[in-house]
């Protein structure tokens, strides 16, 4: 288990009570995973912003009955197998399917594979979750 260290923070007394309010909201049991959470997430920004290895998923929907479009989507996929861990499919209904994209690699090849399939057409949405390797967080 990682060593636990304790450190002081000074902050105005407003901005503490907005923090306890919101953390309320967000069901924290303490401030300091909060802080841990908010830190992490600064971390994990940094890692995408510098180039570090980064993890995350990359959300579609489309309807599968443009049949160009399935096509265009799984040439895009193999032109970035580099960063493409894996992926799933599920059959959301009778037009509509949601593909989740496992990735991890160079964060700027993630980037561009979601801006990729966001400039398909037909495709409904796409949404890239930034997360990490869980190294260095
Ligand atoms: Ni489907």
């Amino acid at each position: 288990m990682a060593q636990l260290v304790r450190f002081g923070v000074s902050l105005e007394k407003i901005l503490l009570a907005r923090f306890d309010s919101h953390l309320k909201g967000k069901k924290y049991t303490n401030r300091s995973e909060a802080i841990r959470d908010l830190i992490r997430e600064d971390l994990i920004k940094r890692q995408w912003q510098e180039g570090n290895e980064i993890a995350g998923t990359i959300t579609i929907i489309y309807d599968h009955h443009k049949r160009e479009l399935v096509n265009k989507l799984m040439d895009i996929q193999h032109d970035f197998g580099g960063v493409i861990i894996s992926t799933q499919h599920i059959h959301l209904d009778h037009h509509n399917c949601l593909e989740i994209i496992a990735v991890k690699g160079r964060p700027k090849l993630a980037q561009k594979l979601a801006d990729t399939l966001k400039a398909v057409k037909w495709v409904k949405h796409v949404a890239l979750s930034m997360s990490s390797t869980g190294k260095e967080i």
